[in-house]
């Protein structure tokens, strides 16, 4: 149903995608986690395979189906994720990190259930590692895009993640604007490249989102071998 001619641009490209929410443990029951559906990441999976790139999405916990054409790694915790992205970094073109990976996880997990007691609870937490700030700062010949969830001053948020994790582009995506953020099928992205390009995008389905993020990364990738 597609034609992996379409994009000769894209044959060959190797591309890891990491999607959706991570899941840190606390005991059998419980977990943290936030409101990543998923949706973005996959959008742009499904839409970087059925260019002919050869796709692996690296996804957390969602109720989304593989997209067709890539082959998908389960995770749940954000130190799974690291793992998985880390062992195919070498052999990655290009890298498009739209997980919200947990910032913090519990600093011990509990193997048995843990039991109410009356009062207050305290989980003290811990620092996950910044994948995609290590893919940074091992970076060789490799494209990374990083995205930027924001609730304000996104377009200057996001430009610090640009230069401090070492990205090529940055995807500032503001989470408070309507039908923008997670959970929904449209997006209100800014694309900011370490080469200056800037474009403000108007309010678009994730899958619209996907192919204006793949356009520029395939210019990116262009302008480097070039
Ligand atoms: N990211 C990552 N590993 C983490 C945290 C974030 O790889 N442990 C990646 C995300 O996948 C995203 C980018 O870093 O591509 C920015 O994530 P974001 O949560 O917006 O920024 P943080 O750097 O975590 O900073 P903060 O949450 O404080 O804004
Ligand atoms: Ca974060």
């Amino acid at each position: 149903f597609f034609s992996r001619r379409a994009h000769p641009d894209w044959n060959g490209v190797s591309v890891i995608v990491t999607a959706g929410p991570t899941r840190e443990t606390i005991d059998p029951v419980r977990f943290f986690s936030n409101r990543s559906s998923g949706k973005m990441g996959y959008a742009i999976a499904g839409e970087a395979a059925k260019r002919g790139a050869e796709v692996t999405l690296i996804s957390g916990p969602t109720v989304l189906p593989d997209p067709p054409g890539a082959e998908v790694i389960r995770v749940d915790s954000a130190e799974e994720m690291y793992h998985e992205v880390l062992s195919r970094y070498h052999r990655a073109d290009l890298v498009v990190k739209s997980a919200a990976v947990a910032d913090y996880r519990p600093a011990e997990t509990f193997q048995h259930k843990v039991k109410k007691t009356d009062g207050t609870m305290n989980i003290e937490m811990e620092r996950t590692t910044d994948i995609l700030k290590t893919l940074g700062e091992q970076k060789e010949h490799q494209i990374l895009v990083g995205f930027a969830a924001e609730s304000e001053n996104v377009a200057g948020y996001a430009r610090g993640k640009l230069d401090k994790k070492n990205l090529d582009m940055v995807v500032a995506n503001s989470i408070v604007e309507a039908g923008s953020g997670f959970q929904t099928d449209t997006n209100k992205v800014t694309l900011i490249g370490s080469n200056g390009m800037e474009k403000e995008l108007p309010l678009l389905t994730k899958q619209e989102v996907a192919q204006a993020v793949l356009d520029e990364a395939a210019r990116i990738l262009k302008e480097k071998s070039q």
